[in-house]
């Protein structure tokens, strides 16, 4: 089947309120925990996303009971086994490696695909591995497949030699249930490791400091289900913000954690956009001039990878040259072709990237390559003049739930065809 494309007339502003979902990185590592416990899990506040709906089929294929109904998933691990996962799902999501962390707490093995998810250059798993090794797993890689195994887990001091969230949340998953004390120092500091933190709290487990750099966890012998709803989605709600400000609209983001936001919000009110705060929600209004600024991507709470390249569309509307520097993936930068045959003047250096503004924008025919850059050139087919076809949609859907909807909500002219 060909896959369909997004097509958007640009020019108008963003104007009104728009609710924010779950976060999708908190809810593709709480799914995945619910096969810790013993007894069902009931997860509310999803987003309705594509990584979602091929987490609760990978559960399905390991033998758990799961039910969807709109926001909520319930989960009955009771009778799951671990039998090997080596098939094409998991290789359809990135986060598809924390059934590693869990299903090793459950069982003490697993035999499971590499990870797939978006290509932003080299993901390696390798600080995972050495928690899973510091833990007492051995772990063993045959063709694309990974083994591990431990008859018992045992807590262990892990120091990451890089902030990982992914690597947190897996070690999380294991040490929950290792005999002893884990501290992993280092430790990534992202809301959604404090969400799945609080979850695994909540159906037992005793993990102390998640939200700092050193997490430390005393391991139970079992865990119980429960409920848990997830927390908002705060690179969702600050791609509503940028396509705003880019649009020169007026938005409300609402069910939102504003501090979560404060990364961005600090730079867009750098920017000359004007922001209020209030305890659910954000409002942006865009200006008719912003400021160019520098931008460096960082480990919470710095500025977050996710909305570097949402960000360089709205910054091919600032009077100057702004720097984004990216920290974290060395091949984050895929919009940026894209954005130069719709108008924008950007060099990309290595790790860095050139914005030269203002540059009007004209709606063309362009790829999404991954689900970011994917929004970089929604927000940049809403600020340009004419109409935009962007291809790729797959990438988008993986992450946005309901976009054209919202957008449209929002007075946006956008569809599929
Ligand atoms: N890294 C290693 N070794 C490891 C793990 C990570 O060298 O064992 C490196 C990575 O290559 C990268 C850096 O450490 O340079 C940070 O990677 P991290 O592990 O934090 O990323 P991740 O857990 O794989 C999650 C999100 C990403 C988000 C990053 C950074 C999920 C499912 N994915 O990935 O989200 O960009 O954290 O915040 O939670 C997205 O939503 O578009 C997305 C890609």
């Amino acid at each position: 089947m060909l896959m369909k494309t997004l097509k958007i007339k640009g020019g108008r502003p963003l104007i009104g309120r728009v609710q924010i979902g779950g976060a999708k990185n908190s809810a593709v590592a709480v799914i995945p925990a619910t096969v810790l416990a013993e007894s069902g899990c009931e997860i509310e506040n999803l987003p309705e996303i594509r990584d979602v709906d091929v987490y609760a089929e990978i559960l399905r294929d390991l033998g758990a009971v799961v039910t969807k109904d709109g926001r909520c998933l319930s989960v009955d691990p009771s009778r799951l086994s671990p039998i090997p996962l080596p098939d094409n799902k998991v290789k359809k999501l990135r986060a598809s490696y924390y059934l590693i962390g869990a299903l090793l707490g459950r069982f003490g093995e697993v035999s499971i695909g590499l990870p797939g998810g978006c290509d932003l250059g080299p993901r390696p798993i390798d600080q995972h591995i050495k928690g899973f090794r510091a833990l007492g797993a051995t772990v063993r890689q045959s063709g694309g497949i990974l083994h591990v195994h431990a008859p018992e887990l045992t807590g262990a001091r892990i120091f990451l030699d890089v902030v990982s969230v992914g690597a947190t949340i897996n070690i999380m998953l294991a040490a929950v249930r290792a005999r002893g004390v884990t501290v992993i120092e280092n430790a990534a500091k992202e809301p959604e490791i404090v969400d799945v933190a609080t979850f695994l709290n909540t159906m037992g487990a005793q993990i102390k400091g998640a939200g700092t750099d050193v997490i430390r966890i005393r391991g139970v012998s079992r865990l119980r289900g429960c409920r848990h709803a997830i927390i908002p989605d705060r690179i969702e709600a600050g791609t509503y913000l940028i396509a705003a400000a880019a649009t020169r609209g007026e938005v409300s983001v609402e069910q939102v954690i504003p501090r979560h936001l404060e990364p961005l919000t600090a730079k867009l009110r750098e920017m000359g956009v004007r922001v209020r705060e209030d305890d659910e929600t954000v409002w942006v209004q865009g200006g008719s001039r912003y400021r160019a600024v520098d931008v460096k991507t960082a480990p919470y709470p710095g500025f977050p990878t996710d909305l570097q390249q949402p960000l360089t569309a709205l910054l091919t509307q600032a009077e100057g040259v702004s720097v984004v520097t990216e920290n974290i993936y060395s091949a984050r930068f895929k919009q940026v072709p894209e954005l130069a045959r719709m108008g924008a003047r950007i060099r990309v250096a290595g790790t860095t990237a050139i914005v030269e503004g203002s540059t009007p924008l004209y709606g063309t025919s362009v790829t999404a390559t991954d689900l970011r850059a994917g929004a970089s050139l929604v927000i940049a087919g809403l600020a340009a003049e004419g109409e935009t076809e962007i291809a790729g949609v797959g990438y988008i859907d993986r992450g946005y739930e309901r976009l054209e909807e919202k957008l449209r909500s929002l007075g946006a002219e956008i569809w599929r065809s």
